[in-house]
This record gives structure tokens, C-alpha cells and sequence, in this order.
């Protein structure tokens, strides 16, 4: 028993110490609201679709998404002849054709997003050295998931005047080590939503970060669905049994 206590102590110790040495190494990520959190929370797809249209307008100048297929986009709504149409928007790398040479074909919504550069070392010359990481799974790729994303979007700031910014690099408050070589890249009204949605910083980072959400799991709304469904039954099951237990046991007393 003491033994036991001991261990359960220890490890509450040493959770304890390692939950603090995160918080005093890494900037707190402050929480955003979003509507897919908790068990009964769904992607807000208008918002997704508006993430969507800031990746491919300002993200995927620099950001690969190489892991999603352009049909992935369903699940927010975009319908077969819509993804057809921004699939055929892309020309991708194909082939080898009879005479064994590569070529360029517009997409079609099998195809994965082309990456914008045809290799890292190419990403990284034009990114003074840095390499823009692909942004297919970036939503649990790192801790803080989406309210990171949008912590570090909107964390673009004039440096303190103790910090020095090395050149190339830019000043960015939740990014570690604060220097980053990605530029502060969301403007107000930098896009024009068709929906009329005003297109604030803090608008644009809330709706890449949606996007990105839902790239990293596009099947996140059905397996919380599933699950509670699950629940359902496990509990009109447990009723029943219960039922079944009394009405056997009643002829034993
Ligand atoms: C001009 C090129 C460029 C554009 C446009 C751009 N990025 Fe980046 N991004 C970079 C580079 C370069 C890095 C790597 C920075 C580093 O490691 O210092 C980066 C890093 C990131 C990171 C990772 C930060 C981390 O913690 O490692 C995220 C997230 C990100 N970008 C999201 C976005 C989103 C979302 C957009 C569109 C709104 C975008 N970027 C547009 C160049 C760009």
C-alpha cells in the first residue's frame, strides 16, 4: 500500500516538475474559441472554407500540403463540380506518357495538392534558408494545435528593443526563440471573402487555423459522432441488462 502511495506520489511529482518546465520554457498559447471543440463540437465548415481560400491564396505560395487529396475538400462542403473546377485551377506533375517523358496536366480531385516548390533545398533558397514546413498535419504537429496556429499567425510584433532580429528573420512572439524566417504574411483585407466576411488578422488566422484543423482530420466529425452514438448504446444496453438482472433475480428473493 505504501509502496503504492509512494509511486502514485512520484509520478504526480514528476508531472508536476515536467508541466512546469514547459510552461517556463515555451509562451503561453493563449485558447480561441472554436466550434469543433468538445465531444459534440463540429468543424465550422463556412469558416473552413474561407481557411481554405487564404491557403490558396497567400499560404500555398511558400506551404505544401502534400498529404491531402484536392477531394478532401468535400468533407467542408465543396460540391463534385466545384472540386473539379479548383482541381483543373492546378497543374500537376504526371506521367511517364509513351515516349517515357513526365508532364503537366490540369488536376482532378484524386490528385494531392502540388507542392509549390519542387524540392526542399528550392523551398529553402527562396525562403533565406528557412524551409517552409508542409501544412497537411501542422494542426497536431504542434502543441497547442490550432490556438498555436493562431497564436503564431497573429504573433507577428516589432521586437523588443533589447532583441536583436538577425537578417532575413522576423520577430514573432509565441515562434521558439522568437526569430522566424516566415514574414508577417496576414494583411487586413489581404483576401476578399465571398461571403462578406471582413477579412480582420484575427479573422484570417481563425480561419486557416479551422482549415488546417480539418485538413490534419478530415474524419474528426464522424468519429465524434460515432462515438457518441456508442455511448447511446452502451447506455440503453445498460439499461436493458439492468432490467434483465432485476427481472431474474425478483423470483430469488
Ligand atoms: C513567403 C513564404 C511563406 C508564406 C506565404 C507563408 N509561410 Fe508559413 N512559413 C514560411 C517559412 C519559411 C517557415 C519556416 C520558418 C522557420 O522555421 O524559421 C514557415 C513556418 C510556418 C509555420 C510553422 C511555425 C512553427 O512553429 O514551426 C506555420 C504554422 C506556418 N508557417 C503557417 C503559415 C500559414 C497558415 C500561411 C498562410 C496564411 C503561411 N504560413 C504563409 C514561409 C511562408
Amino acid at each position: 500500500m505504501r509502496a503504492l502511495k509512494t509511486a502514485i506520489l512520484s509520478a504526480a511529482l514528476a508531472l508536476g516538475i515536467a508541466g512546469a518546465a514547459q510552461a517556463a520554457e515555451g509562451v503561453h498559447i493563449p485558447k480561441q474559441s472554436w466550434p469543433h471543440a468538445g465531444i459534440f463540437g463540429t468543424i465550422d465548415k463556412a469558416a473552413a472554407q474561407r481557411g481554405f481560400q487564404i491557403y490558396k491564396e497567400v499560404c500555398s505560395a511558400c506551404h505544401s500540403m502534400h498529404l491531402a487529396p484536392i477531394r478532401t475538400l468535400a468533407g467542408i462542403g465543396f460540391k463534385e463540380d466545384e472540386l473539379k473546377g479548383i482541381a483543373a485551377g492546378y497543374e500537376v506533375h504526371a506521367g511517364p506518357n509513351d515516349a517515357g517523358e513526365m508532364f503537366m496536366r490540369p488536376g482532378v480531385p484524386a490528385d494531392r495538392f502540388p507542392s509549390p516548390f519542387p524540392n526542399d533545398q528550392a523551398a529553402r533558397a527562396a525562403n533565406g534558408g528557412a524551409l517552409p514546413p508542409d501544412l497537411s498535419l501542422m494542426a497536431k504537429a504542434r502543441v497547442g494545435g490550432e490556438d498555436y496556429i493562431y497564436a503564431f499567425l497573429t504573433g507577428f510584433e516589432e521586437p523588443p528593443p533589447d532583441v536583436h532580429v538577425m537578417e532575413g528573420m522576423n520577430y514573432n512572439k509565441v515562434f521558439p526563440g522568437h526569430q522566424v524566417g516566415m514574414p508577417n504574411i496576414l494583411q487586413p483585407d489581404g483576401v476578399t471573402f465571398a461571403d462578406g466576411t471582413k477579412a480582420t488578422v484575427e479573422q484570417q488566422a481563425h480561419d486557416v487555423a479551422t482549415f488546417l484543423t480539418f485538413v490534419a482530420e478530415p474524419h474528426l466529425d464522424a468519429r465524434k459522432q460515432m462515438g457518441v452514438k456508442v455511448i447511446l448504446f452502451l447506455l440503453v444496453l445498460a439499461g436493458l441488462m439492468y432490467a434483465v438482472k432485476r427481472k431474474m433475480w425478483s423470483t430469488l428473493h
